[in-house]
């Protein structure tokens, strides 16, 4: 197995900086790739020296540490340095074509042996990876925002990687503090399409009955979060929303799995830079709610049971991402399991009825066995 000490970063942006801070903190010596000299500085100055002295500022790190981890960065706009590292993880902007072109030059300027992963959100791993000579070096890295306190780190597993690398990725990923679950190469790999699908289904609610302060407490009581679904969109812009919406429907609206339409007032509100105003007057019928917290459960127990059966993440490991990444209380099988697979599938036969999802092999049989966690 390859023994990770030097890490290379592509791209020093929000993803990046914190994916390197967090190795750098855990002992690696990193090496962040920028476009220009003055995006080194600046992102350097932005993420890593103010980041780190306000942190000592509040007692939060001491100044040994500060120093300490910024002696173990470099930063470079060369594929020069980047020869030297085990392993490179690229989170340059997410446009295929550049990334497919970063990766073909990592191949050229790197060892046959270094470890060559995306950080991607949307993109499937093999495709990005078709330039890179012996691809079983590679895989995906996917980190959650913020990646310096997400805990979790979906592993991607292309058809091509072997298990070395999938070995030295889950060291490095514990190494880090992280919580590594497996995925397979999959669109938008296991906690997206449940997020993505949520959002989306909860937005298409959105109207003159069921305001956005309503649709965030409908999905903060259902699931048990502080925080809900709206505002998790609004924290991260509904332009990426919108945009990852988008991507889910082209990969799998017309696939056997299905996935919810992108609701027109999400693109609306993009385009006039509006975030979901979550101060409106919130509905208290509980029939009302019921409506929309069903159709939101039917999605998760859909898009989830299809996950488990495509062999894309176990269920085991599906339950682990979603509380961690998305900080719910109880994972999708649980809450199946604690509603009763009749209940369930009254609300799956919605969410397929609706339109959003085809139907999964589980509820087609009549299958009522609870899930073994
Ligand atoms: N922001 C999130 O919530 C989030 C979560 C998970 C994954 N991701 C993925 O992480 C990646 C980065 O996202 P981000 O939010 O950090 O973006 P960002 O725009 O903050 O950072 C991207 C950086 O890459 C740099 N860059 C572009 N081309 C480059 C090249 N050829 N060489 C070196 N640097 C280059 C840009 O100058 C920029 O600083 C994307 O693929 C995104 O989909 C983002």
């Amino acid at each position: 197995m390859k023994d990770v000490k030097t890490v290379g970063i592509i791209g020093f942006g929000v993803m990046g900086a914190a994916i390197g801070l967090n190795a750098a903190a855990n002992g690696y010596k990193v090496v962040y790739k920028e476009l220009n000299d003055d995006l080194v500085k600046s992102m350097y100055d932005k993420f890593v020296a103010k980041a780190l002295a306000k942190r000592v500022g509040l007692g939060k790190m001491t100044q040994a540490d500060m120093d300490k981890i910024c002696g173990s960065i470099k930063g470079t706009t060369t594929y020069d340095e980047l020869a030297a590292c085990d392993l490179i993880i690229e989170a340059a902007i997410e446009k295929m074509d550049l990334k497919i072109k970063i990766f073909g030059e990592l191949s050229d300027a790197c060892p046959k042996d270094t470890l060559i992963v995306s950080n991607t959100s949307t993109f499937l791993i093999e495709k990005l990876m078709e330039k890179v000579a012996s691809p079983a070096r590679t895989a995906g890295l996917h980190y959650f925002f913020p990646a310096n306190v997400n805990r979790l780190v979906e592993v991607i597993r292309q058809k091509n990687t072997s298990d070395e690398t999938y070995n030295a990725l889950m060291a490095f990923s514990k190494q880090n503090k992280k919580v590594p679950i497996t995925v397979k190469d999959f669109p938008g790999f296991a906690i997206n399409p449940i997020f993505i699908s949520s959002y989306l289904v909860l937005n298409s609610f959105c109207g003159d009955k069921y305001n956005a302060a309503t649709l965030e407490s409908i999905s903060q009581e259902t699931l048990g979060v502080k925080y809900g679904i709206m505002w998790v969109q609004n924290g991260s812009g509904l332009g990426t929303a919108y945009h990852a919406g988008a991507s889910m429907v082209e990969y799998l609206a017309k696939s056997d799995i299905g996935f919810p339409p992108v609701p027109g007032l999400l693109k609306t509100m993009f385009e006039g830079g509006k975030l979901w105003d979550l101060n409106g007057p919130v509905l208290k019928d509980a029939a009302e709610r019921s409506v929309v917290g069903d159709s939101l459960l039917g999605s998760i127990f859909c898009i989830s049971t299809h996950l488990v059966e495509k062999g894309v993440v176990s269920v085991k490991d599906l339950e682990l991402g979603v509380c961690t990444a998305l900080a719910w209380p109880k994972g999708p099988f649980t809450l199946m399991n604690e509603m009763g697979m009749s209940e369930v599938t009254k609300r799956v036969k919605k969410a397929v009825d609706a339109g959003y999802f085809k139907m999964p092999r589980k509820f087609a049989s009549g299958d009522l066995k609870p899930w073994e966690l």
